[in-house]
């Protein structure tokens, strides 16, 4: 039933915040993926090699990134140096047991000083937003909400959905009574971008909305709403190539690789580039993944140093959520990357840190940008900047 009046709402606090529209519901199944990882020693002394190698010339910057996070992430560190199998595969094969995916994905075991009690802690970061916002109501039932939220959202921004109007009516969307489930609407999504949809879930305990193509968490909606967006600038070509820093678990190359894009190139720390390795060898065709120093592929993972030895250039360079948590000095070495060889930037950025990307590209005088909230995810703003002829 929708809710009916404010007070049904008044649970949410400033939950309320954190969405575009008046729920349609206020109690959306939650769903865990089960499935044990299956054992892969080859892709774990793989993904090892890669990082050893990686650490070899990686050069640590001021960023937390850097700093708390790594010392966080001390023991995957030593277990992936250590070269031994067991304890490379012990990392790799249940992600809410380490705090590997910490600071960009779910599921994985907060570090000690950020939760009370780091063994009965959510397994689920965007529980710390949730609980940040309302510290009282259970957090599962926010964050039903937060993803239908998000999910309609970036149906809205594709056009599958018509755009919610508040002025008349709260019990949006008015043309469809009662509000579209989760596969209504991922079905729509898909009959548009005509893939066969899927919303892989490799490891055990990534918590989302269920659905027939798999469990649908909150990184994979902004993913498939970016890759679509990047489709969007390619205009639909094949071969128009990408460069995404700060990429996360990697899901948005894994929905960009399924919308036919087949040159991507994923530029982060070592530390991360071993959990895009790990998705993505394990969600896309593992042959045509490369990994530090293997040869290029369709999709492909390098650590920062890589950045001043690439000798090409791409059609679009991507940042989301990324930019500004960066030293700036790194932030300035992929501005001046993209502005020397005139590509275009998409940046998906909040603006609550020390540092904004506006702040860059409105003091460069041959730098023109457009800028729009970002529509699945209040608080971001997304911004394209291009280049005056100079
Ligand atoms: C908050 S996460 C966002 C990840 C992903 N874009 C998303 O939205 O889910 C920040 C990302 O920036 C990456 N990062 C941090 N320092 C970086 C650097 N110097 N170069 C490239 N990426 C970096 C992190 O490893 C992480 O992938």
């Amino acid at each position: 039933m929708p809710p009916s009046d404010d007070a049904s709402l008044s649970f949410l606090e400033r939950v309320t915040w954190l969405l575009r529209r008046q729920p349609h519901k206020i109690d959306y199944a939650l769903a865990t993926s089960a499935t044990p990882l299956p054992s892969d020693a080859a892709l774990g002394l793989r993904i090892g090699a890669a990082y050893c190698h990686a650490m070899e010339t990686f050069q640590p910057t001021a960023s937390f990134w850097d700093q708390s996070f790594f010392a966080a992430k001390r023991n995957i560190h030593d277990a992936m140096i250590s070269g031994s199998v067991e304890a490379i595969e012990a990392v790799l094969i249940n992600p809410a047991e380490t705090s590997l995916f910490w600071g960009f994905d779910g599921p994985t075991k907060p570090p000690a000083d950020a939760w009370a009690d780091a063994e009965t802690a959510p397994r689920d970061p965007h529980a710390f937003v949730l609980r940040n916002a309302n510290a009282t109501a259970d957090w599962h039932r926010l964050y039903g909400i937060w993803l239908m939220d998000s999910l309609v959202s970036a149906g809205e921004a594709m056009g599958i959905l018509r755009a919610d109007y508040p002025e008349i009516s709260l019990e949006m969307p008015r043309q469809y009574p009662g509000g579209l489930s989760v596969d209504e609407i991922i079905d729509r999504m898909d009959q548009m971008l005509g893939l066969g949809l899927q919303f892989p879930n490799p490891f055990p305990g990534e918590l989302g909305l269920p659905s027939r193509r798999g469990i649908v968490s909150f990184r994979a909606i902004q993913a498939l709403y970016q890759a679509w967006r990047i489709w969007t600038l390619a205009e639909g070509n094949p071969d128009f190539s990408v460069l995404e820093i700060g990429a996360g678990l990697g899901r948005t190359a894994y929905f960009a690789r399924t919308l036919g894009l087949r040159d991507y190139t994923i530029i982060d720390i070592p530390m991360t580039n071993l959990a895009q390795a790990d998705f993505l060898c394990r969600t896309l065709d593992p042959t045509e993944v490369s990994l530090f120093t293997e040869p290029r592929a369709q999709t492909n993972i390098l650590p920062p140093f890589m950045l001043s030895r690439l000798d090409r250039s791409f059609d679009l360079i991507v940042n989301v959520d990324s930019f500004t948590e960066m030293s700036s000095e790194s932030m300035m070495d992929y501005y001046d990357f993209a502005r020397r060889h005139r590509t275009p930037i998409l940046s998906i950025n909040h603006e609550y840190n020390a540092n904004t990307f506006r702040e860059v590209y409105t003091r460069d005088s041959i730098a023109k940008a457009t800028r729009y909230p970002y529509w699945p995810r209040r608080g971001y703003v997304e911004e394209v900047v291009t280049w005056r002829n100079a």
